[in-house]
């Protein structure tokens, strides 16, 4: 048991390890040992641990600020909004700041509703937005929902693959559709090509509010700064968090203007919202996502990733399938996967799951082709020494 055990409660599931420091895509446990991080704090670390852009940029702004409520004008966030808005799919001018993903899907979820006049939402099976009530009522897992109904009414949700069902279930009561371009907890769930397109096009003929939660899959995470635009599709709403601000907690709901214009001054706030600190690191984030071109390594260092797991699946019977995109990838074994981690973790590698035999892969987007050859020879071992215990040959 670590001493952190004694105050806190069981509500993280927890592994035994125990975290001092980290650079780029590796960490390092309170004895000095080496970890590569395929966990990468859920996709917090996407530009590396203590990236120095942000590292840089937190020190000089410490000096100088910290606190400054939206209700006072701060060049900080100035300049984060500035290049942010450089990046941002066509037509999302408006940006609304939180500090965190169910934030910023609360956000989503109110604007549309106020906008449309409709509280009904149609979202995706398998779907994760987070576990504020809001968010929780469009989240799909029964698991997370099932204490505490009743939660939000009028949410309807439908196959994730099949857009022809996100058009049965549309009524005078809808008014948003919300959806993962890539589903990330329940397993890195790919959507067939034509899906994202279709449900933009039927909600532009019902005149529905699209959301997309790209909390997971934005900021270059697939090898698009957007997952959406693997499909050349831009929704209504976007919602961002996780590694935004380099690590500092931020959530971001990007809107067109006519939407989040229905809502009027004060009507949704939160006090910590566009503080200067996460504004900073925002800022030096999206530079490194741009200037040093980690989106591209996403995508190439993503690939390289995904083939030497389609070979180890050519090994290993354990494998049932490989999913994924850049570096947000899914390993399915026909097994329970959580004595794999353990042994990974022992062996210097951190991994995430997604249920009981999904491995999930968010790795620092910084990752480079020798940590991940050195990433597959960890699964690879691990794989062998659960095939050998489990007598598959
Ligand atoms: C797609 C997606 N939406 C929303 C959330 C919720 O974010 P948070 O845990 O910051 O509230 C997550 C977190 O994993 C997520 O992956």
């Amino acid at each position: 048991m670590n001493g952190e055990d004694q105050y806190l409660d069981h509500i993280y599931q927890r592994f035994p390890v125990n975290i001092a420091r980290g650079k780029g895509a590796k960490v390092w446990d309170t004895s000095d040992r080496e970890y590569i991080d395929c966990m990468g704090g859920y996709g917090v670390a996407i530009v590396g641990h203590c990236n120095d852009r942000v590292v840089q940029a937190i020190r000089t702004q410490l000096e100088k600020l910290i606190v400054c409520h939206m209700s006072l004008y701060n060049d900080t966030r100035l300049k984060f909004l500035q290049k942010l808005s450089t990046i941002t799919p066509a037509g999302l001018d408006k940006i609304f700041f939180s500090n965190s993903g169910a934030e910023a899907v609360e956000a989503a979820l109110k604007f549309s509703r106020k906008f449309t006049g409709k509280a009904g939402v149609i979202a995706m099976n398998g779907a994760y937005h987070g576990k504020t009530f809001g968010a929780l009522s469009v989240t799909y897992n029964e698991k997370y929902r099932k204490s505490f109904q009743p939660l939000l009414q009028g949410v309807k949700f439908v196959p994730y693959a099949d857009p022809s069902k996100v058009e049965d279930a549309i009524d005078d009561t809808i008014g948003t559709v919300i959806v993962e371009p890539i589903q990330g907890e329940s397993g890195i769930i790919v959507p067939p090509d034509n899906v994202i397109e279709s449900i933009r096009r039927i909600c532009d003929q019902h005149k529905l509010v699209l959301v997309f939660d790209e909390i997971q899959s934005g900021l270059g995470r697939t090898g698009k700064m957007w997952a959406g635009q693997l499909w050349n599709t831009v929704p209504d709403i976007m919602c961002l968090a996780k590694g935004i601000a380099g690590g500092v907690p931020m959530g971001l709901t990007i809107t067109r203007t006519e939407i989040i214009e229905c809502i009027k001054t004060g009507e949704h706030s939160s006090t910590f919202s566009g503080n200067p600190l996460a504004c900073a690191a925002g800022y030096a984030t999206l530079e490194a996502l741009t200037e040093d071109k980690l989106v591209e390594n996403a995508e190439k260092t993503g690939r390289y990733f995904k083939e030497n797991l389609l070979m180890l699946k050519e090994r290993h019977r354990i494998i049932r399938e490989i999913r994924g995109r850049g570096m947000m990838l899914a390993v399915e074994l026909r097994f329970d996967v959580k004595d794999i981690l353990l042994d990974a973790m022992r062996r210097g590698l951190l991994m995430l799951y997604s249920g009981k035999n999904i491995i999930r892969l968010l790795p620092p987007i910084v990752m480079d082709e020798q940590t991940v050859s050195q990433a597959i020879h960890i699964i690879d071992l691990v794989l062998s020494a659960e095939e050998k215990r489990r007598h598959v040959v």
